[in-house]
């Protein structure tokens, strides 16, 4: 018997996700996203996120039907997003997939965001077949993953105590002059610049942390000496190398996070490394990331970037695995949960 057809929603932030799966087969996978809306006050604004899904709900779920050449009622089950995410954005793709179950009469299950940004993996490189640890860096979030089954258990091992690496690359990019969202522009200044020109603190790696904070990111104090390497250098009449600046943040960043995910595969005896989030896109990250699972004989896994960054398959890719284990349905209370741990 074929397996089910899970229609997934995600609505936690800035992006309208509408994604369709067979067990692990892609059949669609829409996305509108809000945020040239945010561009001009520089950050996402949860009422005009909250509208622009409002908008999006029906036209991205029509388009994804109509790719997957499917209707609803052929779909079999529905996953949706209860968090963590903003709870108003997260309320209208609740509201739209509880809709949806009612009418079309199918379960209705409420499924992690972070946990889905790991499993919509399996959409491109097969299903697990062994724990595995993952990162994920966005502009929301920044954690170490344990998965010892997508499902049903997944274990923070450590996460940011302070800002998303997505966040400060967007407030980097603020303070050099660049536009919001920072993240891309960034890496492509930092093309021209020399990594190691400006040594920027690695948040947390001191032997001192490594009891508390083994597994978890500090990405503020790394902001500050930005900021204030670049007021020193304008109070000493010097132009900031911009391109060396964002090489060099960059740098740190991305050496932490890789630095921190490979040691925890290591100390968990775990194989297999999959990264996810907006932060993946980055060039230097990937570099990383290479280099140290190749050293460490570790097989690296990132989902291509359109399935990286906040979707509607990942949700759907997660929703398949619930219900392949044939776990119960939510209830109908089923309600969104801004602060929702893994
Ligand atoms: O996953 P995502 O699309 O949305 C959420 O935040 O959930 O991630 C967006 C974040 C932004 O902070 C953006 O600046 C960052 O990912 N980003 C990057 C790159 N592309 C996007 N950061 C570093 N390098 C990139 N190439
Ligand atoms: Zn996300």
């Amino acid at each position: 018997m074929s397996e089910p057809v899970v229609l997934g929603i995600e609505s936690s932030c800035d992006e309208t996700g509408v994604g369709i799966v067979r067990g692990t087969e892609l059949l669609a996978h829409v996305v509108a996203s809000s945020m040239e809306e945010h561009v001009r006050y520089g950050g996402i604004v949860p009422e005009v996120a909250s509208r622009a899904h409002l908008e999006a709900f029906v036209p991205t779920l029509t388009e994804a039907l109509a790719d997957a050449d499917l209707t609803m009622a052929e779909i079999d089950a529905i996953a949706v997003t209860s968090g963590p995410g903003l709870t108003g954005a997260l309320l209208v793709g609740l509201a739209g997939a509880k809709a949806l179950a009612l009418a079309h009469d199918v379960p209705l299950y409420g499924v992690n965001h972070l946990a889905a940004h790991v499993a919509v993996d399996q959409l491109e490189h097969g299903r697990f077949d062994r724990r595995v640890v993952a990162l994920l860096a966005s502009g929301g979030h920044s954690e170490i993953l344990l998965v010892d089954d997508i499902a049903s258990d997944v274990t923070l091992l450590g996460q940011t105590i302070d800002d998303a690496a997505g966040e400060a690359f967007d407030k980097v990019a603020r303070l050099l002059g660049l536009p919001y969202p920072g993240g891309p522009h960034i890496d492509r200044v930092a093309a021209d610049g020399d990594p190691r020109s400006v040594p920027f603190p690695r948040g947390l790696t001191a032997s001192r942390d490594q009891e508390k904070h083994r597994w978890n990111f500090s990405f503020s104090g790394l902001k500050s000496a930005v900021a204030r390497h670049v007021q020193r250098e304008q109070l000493a009449g010097r132009e900031v190398a911009v391109a060396d600046v964002a090489a060099s943040f960059q740098d740190a960043v991305c050496d932490v996070l890789t630095a921190k995910a490979v040691e925890a595969c290591r100390v968990h005896d775990v194989g297999t490394l999959v990264i996810g989030g907006g932060v993946a896109a980055n060039s230097r990250l990937r570099w990383y990331a290479e280099q140290r699972c190749a050293e460490a004989g570790l097989e690296l896994r990132v989902p291509r970037l359109g399935l990286c960054t906040d979707n509607g398959a990942m949700v759907a890719a997660l929703g398949a695995e619930v219900v392949r284990r044939g776990l119960p349905p939510s209830a109908a209370t089923l309600g969104a949960d801004s602060g929702l741990p893994v």
